[in-house]
């Protein structure tokens, strides 16, 4: 673990977890992560702003050591999440005269997870700044992007926005800065899509927020740090904003080639039209890819045979998350195939509340698919085309 130099006296500790396969157990981690902490120092007083994964406590120590700070006045907690608050006993012990910054829902969970001396903690205010002499620290609380305690922390001299999980990519990189834009787009599309997309409309507020900051470099949490941070916002107000883009994402499974034999069908009288398609068997499910997608898809067809009278389980824990993660999709389609049970449908739709869509009526059929069963697929291409204001290519 190296520390390096953002501006004079500014410093980033990036922990790079290369190997790491799996966030929270669900989210896959194609290209790793990274822990990133970030040290200013002023002319009177030295902050450290979070910390880093306590599996690494110790090189962290070790890089942090290497600045040859004799002492650490502040440690700043943008965020409880251990992945950034879990080294903070380590530089407690190491510097034990610091003060632990963090607003009350951030002092809260830091207490819940470790034990802190009390007199360590010192209660930040919204929109409180904090002089170190010639630098100073800015803070603004800005919740549910995506804890409630998530803080912002801006260097006003530098112009240096410590924005937390916030504009983060999971991407472990020796590059310092965001400068393979496309690798970098790729990663925080899909940290985007599964950390931040729930809280669409706090996103906004956040972004609204930043408008009155003069934002030379974003260090994130995770992910390397933007040089251009116009990069990222743009990818978010467009991430964020309302308009989606004509995208069918068709979840499915088959059980019997019924269902599957529907989505090739459909797929392809889709794509005869022009629009773009991503069908994702949820029986091996990437959450990550299928996350990305639903962050602009304009629709989404569920496919899936009917099992004990409702979905597939595979189908209903893919409908649970989509229903968690909130997409701005606009419109939604079931179809599928059944034996003897007809109420898949039925079942399926309740799973999805937090789905602001316009339905089309589902494509529930008995057995194996017929003419009429394409006829009826035939209808729902016709219907998501004009949903989606999409001319036909010529035939
Ligand atoms: Fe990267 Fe919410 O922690």
């Amino acid at each position: 673990m190296i520390v390096r130099k953002l501006k004079p006296n500014v410093y980033s500790i990036s922990a790079i977890d290369w190997n790491r396969k799996l966030f929270d157990e669900l989210v896959p981690l194609p290209e790793g992560t990274s822990y990133n902490a970030y040290v200013v120092k002023g002319s009177e007083k030295t902050a450290l702003i979070d910390t880093v994964h306590p599996t690494m406590s110790g090189e962290f120590i070790r890089a942090l050591k290497s600045l040859g700070l004799e002492r650490l006045d502040y440690i700043v907690s943008n965020h409880a999440e251990p992945d950034h608050s879990g080294s903070i006993p380590a530089v407690l012990a190491e510097y034990p005269d610091a003060k632990v910054l963090a607003n009350v829902k951030c002092r809260s969970l830091l207490k819940a997870s470790f034990d802190l001396p009390p007199e360590s903690l010192v209660l930040l205010q919204d929109n409180q700044t904090l002089s170190m002499g010639d630098k100073s620290l800015h803070f603004m609380w800005v919740p549910w992007v995506h804890w409630p305690d998530t803080t912002f922390t801006y260097l006003r001299e530098d112009r240096i926005l410590f924005s937390c999980d916030f504009l983060g990519a999971h991407l472990a990189t020796s590059d310092l800065y965001a400068d393979d834009e496309a690798r970098v787009e790729r990663a925080a599309l899909t940290y985007y899509a599964e950390i931040m997309m729930t809280y669409r409309p706090n996103v906004i507020k956040a972004l609204k927020r930043l408008e009155s900051l003069d934002i030379a470099m974003i260090g994130a949490s995770h992910g390397p740090v933007y040089a251009r941070p116009e990069f990222i916002l743009s990818l978010y107000r467009r991430w964020a904003g309302d308009d989606t883009r004509p995208l069918v994402v068709i979840p499915y499974l088959s059980m019997y080639e019924s269902t599957a034999k529907m989505v090739a069908y459909l797929v392809d009288r889709l794509m005869e039209k022009g629009l773009a398609v991503q069908p994702y068997n949820v029986v091996d499910l990437d959450t990550g890819r299928l996350a990305s997608s639903l962050v602009e898809a304009s629709t989404i067809v569920f496919a899936s045979p009917t099992v004990l009278e409702g979905p597939h389980p595979a189908m209903a824990s893919a409908a649970y998350l989509i229903n968690a993660l909130r997409p701005k999709t606009k419109f939604a389609a079931i179809i599928g195939s059944y034996g003897w049970g007809t109420t898949m449908p039925e079942t399926l739709t309740p799973l999805l509340p937090n789905l602001k869509v316009e339905w089309f009526p589902p494509v529930n059929i008995a057995g194996v698919p017929k003419a009429d069963s394409y006829a009826a697929l035939d209808a729902l291409a016709a219907a998501i085309l004009t949903a989606n204001s999409v001319e036909p290519l010529p035939a």
